[in-house]
């Protein structure tokens, strides 16, 4: 059941990455849009699609995977549902970014090694300076800014992200099950 699922949700996507190519007329020079589009699809640049790109573009796997790992906002590697952000540029690093780093990777049992926690809904990951220094520390999650961050501030938002998915996905258990409860 499970596995039919993945394969009718691989079908799904690569149906949008034709549409994507398609849209940019399969012209090799609109390989970077082409690629930042099925990132925003997958959150990713998976090696298989890569390949399919580079076929259906006509250009050699080579510069494709080039292009797609010289730029820093190409992920070749899955990421979880929410990405964490921890800026250690220099006004965040003096602001003691690092303890909030460490803490999150406490909570997660991430690493710097081990990037995404096991249940892949987080990824977390230090970058340089988002420009927002004023705020130091900045933690982002998604899309969302968190300015003065504290350790313990970081580990709050993130038991309560998690007990918003465990909330989603009992919401969405009680649903199939009424959905079922209907058809019978
Ligand atoms: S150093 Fe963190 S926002 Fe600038």
């Amino acid at each position: 059941m499970a596995t039919a699922h993945l394969t009718v949700d691989r079908a799904e996507k690569f149906r949008i990455v034709c549409g994507i190519l398609d849209r940019h007329g399969y012209r090799p020079s609109g390989l970077i849009p082409i690629l930042q589009a099925i990132q925003r699809e997958y959150q990713y640049l998976p090696e298989e699609v890569l390949t399919f790109v580079a076929t259906s573009l006509d250009l050699p796997p080579a510069r494709v995977f080039g292009v797609a790992t010289f730029y820093a906002h190409f992920a070749l590697e899955q990421k979880g549902k929410h990405v964490i952000r921890i800026c250690d540029g220099t006004a965040c690093h003096v602001k003691q970014s690092l303890p909030i780093l460490n803490a999150i990777h406490g909570e997660l049992g991430t690493s710097e090694k081990q990037k995404t926690s096991i249940d892949a809904l987080f990824t977390v990951e230090t970058v340089a300076c988002l420009g927002a220094c004023g705020l130091a520390p900045v933690v982002v999650v998604d899309e969302q800014v968190y300015g003065g961050m504290t350790p313990e501030r970081a580990v709050a938002l993130v038991n309560e992200i998690k007990m918003q998915e465990i909330a989603g996905d009992a919401q969405a258990a009680a649903a199939a099950v009424n959905g079922e409860l209907h058809v019978h």
